[in-house]
């Protein structure tokens, strides 16, 4: 048996982590021979409901769970982590941008992004879920310098997979027909969901769909997709945020098939003109468990100001929580 590899999830108690738990302790993250211990964070308020949580992983008897550790102190969530997914903080309701929660959540990515620096494995891969995630990531990161910058990120993955499921249904396609498809720049109604590059059976999806539902309805629904479910569930998206935080973390771990791409937030380098420092969802490629952006796509004009928009977007964030940076 190979020793066990150390998991932290922050917001434990939570609807997505109630999804994504039990598809880690049963394998669905490092494969059916690695052993995992799981490192839950939580807030004191939310302790007792954590137990009932435990209560339910230990009644699954996953062969694979070699431990839980509960805590509401990140030092020692943290302590050892291999792995960590920064879930826990508020959700936006009905009405609300997700921006409107920086000045409520980006504390909590201050105070987790020192713990991380402080006691993690040095090469502890982090992937920022709570929203906003981009910023969050950047406040994650700026605050843990002795970590790899590469080594953190936030999820666009939903999106991702948001758009590649609005593609095949349009086409008739299966899912798996799908892709390079791109996500670029924040996770918010700013985002550009880019269908230029992308293939539906090996042929470019643009030759399949007409420009006027792609410019006009697929890019606004992806875009709106995250307030819909809110406005049709009355909460927030939760599994397919948990199956979208498996499939980033596995992807990273793992990488990308041959001859496609997905797409993460990650750390500008200035590839494509965007302003170097911010966390920034670009096409990524992903082997030994690092992550390239995809260089030399074309970008026409349209698709352009559409990054731009965002990336606007996200220096506007920057600039709310410069206290924190
Ligand atoms: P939730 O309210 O059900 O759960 C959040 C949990 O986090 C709560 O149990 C809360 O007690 C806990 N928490 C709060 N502060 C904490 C802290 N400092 N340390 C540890 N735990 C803390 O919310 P949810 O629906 O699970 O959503 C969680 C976050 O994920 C929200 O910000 C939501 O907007 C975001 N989200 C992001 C994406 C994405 O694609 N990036 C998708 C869906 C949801
Ligand atoms: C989503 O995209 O579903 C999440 O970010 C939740 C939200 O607030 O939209």
């Amino acid at each position: 048996m190979k020793p066990p590899v150390h998991i932290a999830v922050t917001g434990a108690a939570g609807q997505i982590t109630y999804a994504l738990l039990f598809r880690i302790a049963a394998g669905d993250l490092l494969g059916a021979d690695q052993p995992v211990v799981l490192r839950l964070l939580e807030v004191p308020a939310a302790m007792g409901g954590l137990d009932g949580v435990v209560m339910e992983l230990h009644d699954c008897a996953f062969p694979l769970l070699h431990g839980i550790v509960t805590t509401d102190d990140p030092q020692i969530a943290f302590a050892g982590a291999h792995y960590a997914f920064l879930v826990g903080a508020t959700p936006r309701g009905p009405g609300m941008e997700r921006k409107d929660l920086l000045q409520v959540n980006a504390d909590i990515f201050a105070v987790q992004g020192k713990a991380l620096n402080a006691v993690a494995d040095r090469a502890v891969k982090i992937l920022v879920v709570g929203n906003p995630a981009n910023t969050n990531a950047l406040i994650t990161l700026r605050n843990a310098p002795d970590l790899n910058p590469q080594n953190i990120s936030a999820m666009t993955r939903l999106d991702h997979n948001r758009a590649v499921g609005m593609l095949a249904r349009r086409c008739g396609a299966p899912v798996a027909a799908v892709q390079r498809v791109s996500i670029w720049g924040n996770h918010s109604t700013t985002q550009y969901p880019d269908l230029n590059h992308a293939l539906v059976d090996g042929v470019p999806a643009l030759e399949q769909v007409d420009e006027t539902w792609y410019r006009e309805q697929f890019i606004g629904e992806v875009q709106k997709r995250g307030a819909t479910v809110i406005a049709a569930r009355g909460k927030s998206s939760a599994a397919s945020a948990a199956n979208a935080a498996l499939g980033h973390m596995r992807t990273w771990i793992f990488g990308t098939p041959a001859g496609d791409w997905t797409s993460m937030s990650v750390l500008s380098d200035g590839s494509y003109g965007i302003a170097p420092g911010l966390i920034y969802s670009f096409p990524v490629t992903v082997s030994n468990g690092r992550y390239a952006i995809v260089q030399n796509l074309s970008i026409d004009d349209f698709s352009r100001r559409l990054m731009r928009d965002s990336e606007d977007e996200l220096k506007s964030e920057r600039e709310a929580v410069a206290g924190l940076l």
